[in-house]
């Protein structure tokens, strides 16, 4: 299926203009996910992303620009990796780590020495870069340790509009074509490492590089989406392979399910209970990435009392979805209350 984006509202991008150089906070739609946007050299409206998202203020937030001549605006000694990367994906998907310039705040990097540099594709993140001649700081636009926004609903939902929310305007700009955050790519470090799995994979960035890039480490610099409770629904999930459901659903004592399946799955449920509530899994990886976080939404929505997610298939292209589906099984188990969350 085709995202419809709607054309750009030149009108609601200039009120966001406004909401921004007056120090407030605008939800935009990215190709990604919805960002939660301040100005990125106003310290206080950057702070304030932190209050609204109840997000613990040593994370850093991804600075996003116009385009690569940002690199050496905002970033020093950015190596060739750098420019290439940017050549070969900006606008779009992919977020650089770099060392930071000295235009960069603390509050932005969360005390770091490093920036993360994006420049979106979406023809209305675009619009408000361009419109504001500066980067905009965003994070998610979700709370702290909930799942990304992919619709201006989902942030309404989520985060509100003042005065009794935390967000002072949200621009509509259709649902997300992507569906879930930017591949991370620290280029810091003498070799590539990928910090977080996106749409761009490691073979993408490997293939512009003619070099080999690092996989995600445990020991990797503070991603938060790299922490183990994120993109967490309320009910509990469960990630359970094809093969196994019988199994699963003998042992299961759940009396109600959510399920996310392939349509046979769907068909010949193998056991009982049969799902309260159901939807659809996507066949393409692109299709289901789009629909993963409205579907998470739908399914917490749902009142069961378990969420069950019928394992998507294996292959480089399903590593982002399996990757955030496991973070929101670990982050949806209410036995762990120590780990950090985003
Ligand atoms: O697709 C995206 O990246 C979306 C859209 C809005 O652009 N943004 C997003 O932001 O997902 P956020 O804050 O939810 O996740 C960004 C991740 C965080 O885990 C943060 O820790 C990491 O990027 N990050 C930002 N700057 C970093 C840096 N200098 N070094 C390491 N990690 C960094
Ligand atoms: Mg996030």
């Amino acid at each position: 299926m085709k995202v419809h984006t709607p054309a750009v509202d030149h009108d609601a991008i200039a009120r966001a203009v406004k909401v921004l150089e007056r120090g407030g906070l605008v939800a935009l739609p990215t190709e990604t996910v919805y960002g939660l946007a301040a100005d990125a050299t106003n310290e206080a409206a950057v702070r304030s992303i932190f209050a609204a998202k109840g997000r613990p203020a040593d994370h850093p937030v991804i600075v996003h620009v116009a385009d690569a001549r940002a690199i050496d605006e905002w970033s020093r000694n950015a190596p060739p990796a750098a420019y290439a990367l940017a050549q070969a994906f900006w606008p779009g998907p992919l977020t650089l780590v770099l060392q930071r310039s000295g235009r960069v705040s603390d509050v932005v990097t969360g005390g770091q020495d490093t920036v993360g540099l994006r420049a979106p594709g979406h023809p209305w993140a675009q619009a408000v870069l361009q419109a504001l001649g500066r980067p905009v700081a965003a994070p998610s636009a979700n709370r702290f340790g909930r799942v990304s926004p992919t619709t201006a609903d989902h942030v309404r939902a989520d985060l509100g509009v003042k005065p009794g929310g935390a967000v002072d305007l949200i621009l509509d700009g259709g649902p997300c074509p992507v569906g879930i955050e930017s591949t991370i790519v620290d280029l810091t470090g003498d070799q590539p490492r990928l910090l977080r799995q996106g749409s761009i994979s490691r073979s993408d960035l490997e293939r512009v590089l003619g070099r080999a890039v690092a996989a995600p480490d445990a020991a990797a610099p503070r991603v938060s989406g790299s922490l183990e409770r994120h993109y967490a629904p309320r009910t509990p999930l469960e990630l359970v392979a094809q093969e196994a459901l019988a199994d699963w659903l003998q042992r299961s004592r759940a009396k109600s399910l959510a399920v996310l399946a392939p349509p046979a799955v769907l068909a010949a449920w193998p056991g009982k209970p049969s799902p309260h509530f159901a939807l659809t899994a996507a066949g393409s990886e692109k299709e289901y990435a789009r629909t993963l976080y409205a579907n998470l939404r739908a399914l917490d929505a749902a009142g069961a009392d378990r969420i069950v997610v019928v394992a998507p298939p294996l292959g480089e292209r399903w590593l982002p979805i399996h990757d955030r589906l496991l973070r929101a099984r670990a982050g949806s188990r209410t036995d762990d209350s120590t780990t950090e969350l985003d």
